[in-house]
């Protein structure tokens, strides 16, 4: 094992900065020990106190918010609040609670990403975004995420992986539960340009405007059609662990908009979900966005607005915009 850890990273980013950077290094670092915690309540899996809620909501009330879900917010936020920033905007709250008003840094964060995989055993993980604080909450998440300090994700899979970026690049951690650290796994990724892997939920296909159509179409026509090579097709129904695979081996990932009641952009959200992600995956060379326009130059115009979301290969993400924008050729 040789990279350096989390900690050696941090202290690095911190030494040549300022106050701001010092906090945002201090709020990763409480976010990390936070995922450890939550990865040990995972590990339990059914025989825990956080997954025994889980069954009892889903069978007791049909209930869509798991239990693990509330339990990651809490724990995420009580990492945020010992962190001192001044607002934390959850997936699972309506309103972002405000903490310290005088940081100068702001959390966005899907605290449970993949949540129908919790009990299947599958990886599922936690999203987050920095964002510079701009007095009130709703100045602060209305930024679009080209203005994120930071961003980042864990995977409670196999591994307990963290993928980070503080602007200069895209390092993806390891925890070692030897050495009790993240250790750095893959120092500045880099996405490979051209996919031969697309993930997006096929059983949608009837759903989706016939541009998107004409996509996937193509790509199933395989080396006899218009692209002119295989793809293969995984669909996780975990973000995290379909951005993972991509960040290891290339691929692109679709969530278009669909014609379903409250989908016309999509199922995920932009301000926690899009924009990390997005940040995450061009800081490795890859792009993101809506289908044709880059994510990180959106303006939302609510904390918990969706947005359509492709991203992964530069060169395929470039493809799937010709596509949708009409000119695909084909
Ligand atoms: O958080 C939303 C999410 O669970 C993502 O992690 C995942 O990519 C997607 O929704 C799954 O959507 P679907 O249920 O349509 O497969
Ligand atoms: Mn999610």
């Amino acid at each position: 094992m040789s990279g350096r850890t989390l900690e050696a990273y941090l202290h690095e980013f911190t030494e040549s900065s300022g106050a701001v950077d010092a906090n945002v290094a201090q709020t990763i670092r409480l976010f990390a020990e936070a995922a450890v915690r939550m990865r040990l309540a995972i590990n339990d899996g059914a025989l825990g106190d956080a997954f025994s809620a889980v069954r009892e909501a889903a069978h007791a009330h049909g209930d869509e918010q798991k239990e693990l879900d509330v339990f990651a917010d809490e724990l995420f936020l009580d990492a945020a609040r010992r962190a001192r920033v001044s607002f934390y905007a959850s997936e699972e709250l309506a309103h972002p609670v405000a903490l310290d008003r005088s940081s100068e840094i702001a959390i966005a964060i899907d605290p449970l990403d993949g949540s129908s995989n919790i009990d299947t055993n599958v990886s599922i993980g936690t999203i987050f975004s920095i964002l510079p604080s701009k007095g009130d909450e709703a100045a602060t998440f209305s930024q679009p995420g080209s203005a994120q300090l930071a961003a980042g994700f864990f995977v409670y899979g196999p591994q307990l992986a963290f993928a980070l970026t503080l602007g200069r690049g895209t390092s993806v951690f390891v925890y070692s539960a030897r050495l009790e650290a993240f250790v750095e796994a893959y120092p500045q990724m880099s996405i490979q340009e051209t996919a031969q892997e697309f993930a997006v939920n096929m059983s949608n296909y009837r759903h989706w405007d016939e541009a998107v159509r004409h996509y996937v179409n193509d790509c199933l026509k395989g080396v006899d059609g218009p692209r002119e090579k295989e793809f293969n097709m995984r669909w996780i129904a975990s973000m995290v662990a379909d951005t993972y695979r991509i960040l290891i081996r290339g691929g692109v990932f679709l969530y278009p908009g669909d014609c379903r009641e409250g989908y016309s952009a999509g199922r995920l959200r932009l301000v926690y979900e899009a924009n990390p992600i997005a940040m995450l995956v061009e800081q490795a060379g890859g792009k993101a966005t809506d289908g044709t326009s880059r994510v990180l130059d959106i303006t939302p115009k609510g904390l918990h607005q969706r947005s359509p979301l492709v991203f992964g290969s530069s060169r395929e993400v470039e493809k799937v915009a010709l596509y949708l924008s009409g000119s695909s050729g084909t």
